[in-house]
């Protein structure tokens, strides 16, 4: 076909179905076109490849590349992911829609996970907001930033619940509890993609992965998953499932194994439960290469035979194993795989093409204005300021150490992270600036009447190699900590800023040790020996085991890593601008041996401590963690009263009125926690399980009723069958403003 009349085609596409939302004008479309397709046009739609050049002019063609662009121009690549800015997708995109026959436009991808040029907090610490509004509207921020920049597609929110801090993507995720994750996962899926997929606001989101990636054995990235059937109904599942409720229009699978079938290939996830009980419209996409990786796992016997497997099992789309685009061709008229696979697969990436308006016009979301207005602006660097800030959790505040007085203190700001522009913007930072954070020591100088010295005292340095960037632990360079212990010395308090650097934890970053890494350990007991006056600013992307501040240091803030506003974050909390209200959305270990240690845990048989030490227990530490989920502090306090439960016993619905009040002397913010407990049940049920939350802003002496309707499926579980399942019986409650302790009430259903 000519050139005009793929333009006649295309304008003529745009004409009668711009704009139509109508599901039936859709299929029709896509049938259509489906029926114009060839096997190997069907295929290319099923292909995507990794960017493989800045586009700063015409692409260069050497050898290495030419034959990713002649697939492109033959419509043999559907979507590319790793390109991002206007005039780069631009370019890519004319590729395919100028070229090939069809003008198939492609769809980019990239992670944008915790924002795209305005860095967000690491999705685990927006987590810790437990504020859903401001979860979506950190979600809609970076859609909006990406839509400008050539992008429609983000491969997040990651939905994967985890128990392991050693695993390094939990930084990632929503935290260890299906129901928070559930909710969080809605609030992403919600802010990325909006209720209008066209819209320049948004873009296709994508849960993942596909599942149970989380359960990595030993916290090991890309390690096994072995699981049984309830773990992975009540716990892995909800979030997933709770993704496709708020109609997520892409999944990504997953690298590891689960009971012994690579993800990739496991029909059982992706077409039994996905596709069939959900009912999930969209596509899949492979993770990177995880076809190709069901060699290596031993499930594959080649490239042909991997594809095979994952286009049976319902991968719709091959992230970078060539192995679609290399065998499907082939295993279609050798009659191993039926074209109606095919088609199916190529419908559903269609359809998120045309939801996404790429139909009517393949540069929408390549605009240069739009970019230069909306993005990294002041207004988004606020509201990334205002999410950093609620992310932060106090978790611990002896004799009331903070909030710090605002004059006359002289004060030592003293780590390896206090004065990194470069650490808080996290694993993950889409297009990001390097070194574009606020840092801890540029907030603090904000506040002028207070005299800051500053010193690093041990070392966290980043290597880089030319595409991964690595941090170096110096466990040997002591120079640095004499300056520190002197300028401790001298001051009236000192702020310490350790942790893990942004590049410890994400992908492939597991730790077998939950430490301050490297020698900050040591630093800290040295000037904890100078000046006990200390407040430790944590920050990093997962749980540590730091028994030893938990014991010693009298303030303790998790700062994680917030992102492009993070040092302005802390220190607002530091000086009591703002009152700190963020929860744990994990548990902190005492120590490694503990992990995993999480709070829904099961009761065992043995659960009470007896004079013998036949019971469940640890001879060198105890059960429980140093933090728990659901834990942190204010500068305020609050007091729960008035438990109120009615129960309507036909509907088996139960409704809870509260009262919380303020008791203490700020403004501040409660998250109110509701848990339930199954006593006796045929598949046995958690000590507890989080099945509400409301966050609550109280004015001194202030204080509200808040009130939870809980249904029959809020008392209902997944039975061994992955059946939903209520079972009448004794139920407790607790309302409380974390894991551990509140109100309680039994009742039977
Ligand atoms: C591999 C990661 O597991 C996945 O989460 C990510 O989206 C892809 N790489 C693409 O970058």
């Amino acid at each position: 076909m000519d050139k005009i009349s793929k333009i006649i085609i295309a304008t003529l596409f745009a004409l009668s179905f711009s704009f139509s939302d109508d599901q039936s004008i859709k299929d029709q479309f896509i049938s259509d076109l489906l029926e114009k397709m060839t096997l190997e046009e069907k295929i290319g739609q099923m292909n995507q490849y990794s960017s493989f050049f800045d586009v700063t002019g015409p692409p260069p063609e050497d050898n290495s590349t030419k034959n990713k662009y002649d697939h492109i121009r033959t419509g043999m690549v559907g979507s590319v992911l790793n390109v991002k800015g206007p005039k780069d997708v631009r370019a890519m995109q004319e590729l395919a829609v100028n070229n090939s026959r069809l003008g198939i436009p492609m769809i980019f991808g990239i992670d944008v996970i915790h924002g795209f040029k305005t860095i967000t907090p690491i999705p685990l610490a927006e987590s810790a907001s437990w504020d859903l509004e401001a979860i979506e509207a950190s979600a809609r921020m970076a859609a909006t930033e990406a839509a400008a920049a050539g992008i429609n597609w983000t491969f997040a929110p990651m939905v994967d619940i985890s128990r392991d801090a050693r695993w390094g993507r939990v930084m990632e995720g929503g935290g260890e509890d299906p129901y928070l994750g559930s909710q969080i996962a809605a609030a992403r899926i919600r802010g990325f993609q909006g209720s209008d997929l066209r819209a320049t606001n948004t873009i296709a989101a994508c849960a993942k992965h596909f599942a149970a990636y989380g359960f990595a054995e030993a916290g090991r990235d890309y390690n096994t998953a072995d699981i049984g059937t309830s773990t992975l109904h009540n716990i892995i599942l909800p979030p997933f499932k709770a993704a496709v409720a708020a109609g997520v229009r892409t999944f990504m699978n997953s690298f590891n194994e689960l009971n012994g079938i690579p993800a990739t290939g496991d029909s059982y996830l992706q077409r039994d439960l996905l596709k069939g009980q959900w009912g999930f419209t969209g596509f899949v996409v492979s993770d990177w290469g995880s076809i190709d990786q069901m060699i290596p796992h031993g499930y594959a016997q080649d490239g042909a035979h991997a594809a095979e497997i994952a286009v049976h099992a319902g991968s719709d789309m091959d992230m970078e194993s060539y192995h679609y685009i290399g065998y499907l061709a082939n295993l279609v008229r050798a009659g191993r795989v039926d074209i109606q696979l095919i088609d199916d697969a190529v419908k559903r990436i269609l359809t998120v093409k045309y939801e996404l308006g790429l139909f009517d016009d393949p540069y929408q979301y390549c605009d240069k204005q739009r970019e230069q207005e909306l993005t990294y602006s002041q207004s988004n660097l606020a509201r990334a300021l205002e999410m950093s800030k609620k992310s932060i959790v106090l978790l611990k505040n002896e004799n009331n150490v903070l909030p710090l007085e605002k004059k006359g203190q002289r004060i030592a700001l003293i780590g390896p992270l206090a004065d990194d522009k470069n650490s808080p913007l996290g694993s993950w930072r889409a297009a990001a600036d390097d070194n574009s954070a606020i840092s801890v020591l540029e907030g603090m100088q904000q506040y002028k009447d207070n005299n800051i010295t500053h010193s690093k005292g041990v070392a966290l340095t980043l290597e880089e190699t030319s595409f991964i960037r690595e941090v170096k632990i110096n466990e040997t360079d002591r120079t640095g900590m004499k300056e520190a212990v002197e300028i401790a010395k001298g001051s009236d308090i000192v702020v310490m800023v350790l942790g893990e650097h942004g590049f410890q934890s994400g992908e492939g970053r597991s730790r077998t040790v939950l430490d301050l890494p490297g020698l900050q350990q040591e630093l800290l007991e040295k000037i904890y020996a100078v000046n006990k006056n200390i407040v430790l600013v944590l920050m990093n992307g997962r749980p540590l085991a730091i028994p030893w501040a938990a014991e010693h240091i009298p303030a303790i803030v998790e700062a994680w890593h917030l992102g492009s506003q993070s040092g302005h974050a802390v220190a607002q909390v530091l000086y009591g601008d703002h009152n700190p209200s963020g929860k744990l959305p994990m548990s902190f270990p005492r120590n490694e041996g503990q992990v995993p240690i999480y709070y829904n845990h099961k009761n065992t048989g043995r659960p009470d401590p007896i004079e013998m030490v036949f019971w469940s227990h640890y001879s060198d530490q105890s059960n429980d963690p140093l933090y728990s989920f659901g834990h942190g502090l204010s500068y305020t306090s609050f007091t729960y009263s008035n438990l109120d439960v009615q129960i309507s016993k036909g509907a088996n619905q139960v409704t809870i009125n509260v009262t919380i009040k303020n008791s203490g002397e700020r403004d501040g913010e409660e998250v109110v926690q509701l848990y339930i407990k199954d006593l006796v049940a045929s598949v046995t049920r958690p000590v507890k399980e989080l099945k509400g939350f409301k966050k609550i802003a109280l004015e001194p002496d202030q204080q509200k009723v808040v009130t939870f309707d809980l249904m029959q499926d809020d008392f209902s579980f997944y039975d061994n069958q992955g059946k939903l399942v209520f079972e009448p019986g004794d139920f407790t409650i607790m309302v409380g403003g974390n894991s551990v302790e509140g109100l309680t009430y039994s009742f039977e259903l």
